[in-house]
């Protein structure tokens, strides 16, 4: 009986393993658990989302925030977590920080903003817009990481610490790392700053613009 249960438990953690978990602190999901079975469509995973009630944030969402844009997109950005317009709308980076990344996007770029994707480590908003705990990332990372495997991006652009660190498990500060490729999974992956930090330190739009300068480099567009 112990022997099974144990083979039990060692599947489910084998099977977390698969969904992208590095490590998990919950307690593992029962073998009925429909939630983890995700489907390999962009619509059908979307509605998945839209009815995740598996972590707390859930509870205090109005909307999820699944992501848009081009489902074919070479180039995603990833966030990280939804603010007070994005939970309202629905939609990513539609604030002020939104503003700054369209500009980031279209006047440096010079690529359409619905011509790339956009989406967060969390899809809820964390309350007073607080940093997403570990918990709360890695329970949503399942739908990043298909989001990815869908799209299938040549370069993601990490906005942010959260963003790199999650998507990595790399600590290392974001103002050593930014602006350095990182090859992984199939994709290069260059961190950045976050548009908020942008906001908040004008004078760092320096650097991301050399940032940006890469990126266009790097898809052939200079
Ligand atoms: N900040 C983020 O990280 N994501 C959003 O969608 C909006 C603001």
């Amino acid at each position: 009986m112990k022997n099974l249960r144990n083979a039990l438990l060692l599947k489910q953690l084998y099977q977390l393993k698969q969904l992208g978990y590095r490590y998990t602190n919950i307690t593992p999901y029962k073998e009925d658990e429909p939630n983890l079975i995700l489907p390999n469509q962009l619509d059908t995973l979307k509605k998945q989302a839209d009815n995740c009630h598996l972590c707390q944030l859930s509870k205090s969402r109005q909307k999820v925030v699944f992501g848009e844009g081009n489902p074919n997109a070479d180039l995603l950005f990833i966030g990280e977590g939804p603010g007070a317009s994005e939970d309202s709308m629905g939609k990513p980076f539609v604030g002020r920080s939104g503003e700054l990344l369209t500009k980031m996007i279209e006047n440096v770029l010079h690529i359409k903003r619905e011509d790339v994707y956009i989406a967060n480590i969390v899809k809820c908003r964390p309350p007073n817009n607080r940093a997403p705990t570990p918990t709360e990332a890695h329970t949503c990372q399942p739908y990043l990481l298909k989001q990815i495997e869908i799209i299938k991006p040549k370069l993601i652009i990490a906005l942010g610490a959260t963003a790199y660190h999650y998507l990595t498990g790399d600590e290392t500060n974001i103002t050593k790392i930014r602006g350095t490729l990182h090859e992984q999974n199939g994709y290069t992956l260059i961190p950045t700053y976050h548009p908020s930090y942008l906001l908040r330190n004008p004078s760092a739009k320096k650097e991301v613009f050399e940032d940006l300068k890469k990126v266009k480099e790097l898809m052939g567009k200079e």
